[in-house]
């Protein structure tokens, strides 16, 4: 088999893994995991690879999760759907829409699979992955013992799950149970979504006209890699927010459980980055917070050295340090964040 994970990863980083397999069924999952762990190679899973930046060559296994699957229940009130963690994410919305269950297409076009979008509990468009999710069924794949939590047992957080903390790194998601309403209510509370409100609005439009505004923000991975939004927008406390809003009274913000969150695309903006390249990094125009490997041929450490290059930046003008969103992996796993980006209080 061909060890490229250039398909593999969106940013299209010309990285090799020592074994990658594609899996179809949780066996074939955990004899592999298992073989390789014994012979002590660095284990990993993949679903598209679409918030990862690599290093560097991965010296283990690399395993695509494509074991699929999604089944439907119905209640009075609610359907139930019980999905494979390796169906991809934006066909779920799609297959969703046809069969008449609606509640997921503010969700409509972010990559990966269902998996990966539980753990980083993703969101777009004023809503996440956590208002549907009704439980999560994972494995530890040496002992092969399977666990389900409900939703209050995942810690879902702003592009957050318990799946990302330490001691849950050893678990695989391997499905996801979804509960949605029967009575479709139209979730239209963010910013630019709001003069749908007049409309004759059906969840069909809803989904079309976030596949076109994100088809315009977010450019074609196969174009120029990215991996969406390289950081996620920062908290700070009232106090450091309202002295901020005093010295720059256009800054776009939102009040959060009694913070104040800010657009970390905006911050990247006031710094120029878009002026910038360096070695084939740069921003996207038309949103600063995707880093884009221009021309296909930067290597991960040109995009780290620009993502610190940024952190740096912001943080200086704004005393506001961000936090990468992208998860990054060097040759043997995945490297604490705090190593680059060092200060993670904002208050
Ligand atoms: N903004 C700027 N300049 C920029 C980018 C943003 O001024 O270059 C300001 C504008 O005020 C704009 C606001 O930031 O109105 C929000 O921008 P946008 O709607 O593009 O959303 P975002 O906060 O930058 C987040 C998610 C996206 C998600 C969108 C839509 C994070 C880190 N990112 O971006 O998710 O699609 O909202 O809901 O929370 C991803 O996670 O990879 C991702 C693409």
């Amino acid at each position: 088999m061909n060890n490229s994970l250039k398909i593999l990863n969106t940013f299209n980083l010309k990285i090799n893994g020592y074994k990658i397999s594609i899996i179809k069924n949780l066996q074939k999952l955990c004899q592999l995991w298992k073989k390789y762990k014994k012979k002590h190679y660095p284990c990993l899973v993949l679903g598209e690879g679409s918030n990862v930046l690599f290093l560097n060559n991965f010296y283990g296994l690399v395993i695509i999760n494509r074991i699929k699957g999604i089944y439907i229940r119905e209640s009075k009130n609610y359907w139930n759907l019980h999905i494979n963690s390796g169906e991809s994410w934006h066909k779920l919305v799609k297959f969703t829409l046809k069969n008449k269950i609606y509640g997921l297409e503010n969700l409509a076009l972010i990559p990966g699979r269902v998996g990966s979008a539980l753990v980083q509990n993703i969101g777009a468009y004023g809503s996440s992955i956590k208002d549907f999710c009704q439980y999560v069924d994972f494995i530890d794949p040496i002992s092969k013992k399977i666990k389900r939590f409900n939703n209050r047992d995942c810690q879902f957080k702003y592009r957050d799950s318990i799946f990302k903390h330490k001691n849950y790194k050893k678990y695989i998601v391997i499905s996801v149970g979804l509960f949605l309403s029967k009575k479709w209510i139209p979730n239209l509370r963010y910013s630019s979504l709001k003069y749908l409100k007049n409309d004759n609005i059906t969840p069909q439009k809803i989904f079309n006209y976030i596949c076109n505004i994100r088809r315009k923000k977010i450019p074609n991975h196969k174009i120029y890699g990215n991996a969406g939004s390289f950081f996620k927008n920062p908290s700070i406390s009232l106090e450091k927010g309202s002295k901020l809003l005093q010295m720059y009274n256009n800054m776009p913000y939102t009040l959060q459980d009694n913070c104040i969150k800010l657009f970390a695309g905006w911050l990247i903006n006031q710094c120029n980055f878009k002026k910038y390249l360096y070695k084939g990094v740069t921003v996207h125009s038309k949103q600063s917070l995707i880093i884009l490997n221009k021309f296909n041929n930067s290597l991960g450490i040109d995009i780290l050295n620009f993502a610190i290059k940024i952190y740096n930046t912001v943080g200086n003008k704004f005393d506001v340090w961000l936090e990468p969103e992208v998860i990054i992996i060097d040759s043997y796993g995945e490297i604490n964040p705090l190593i680059f980006f060092k200060k993670n209080n904002n208050n």
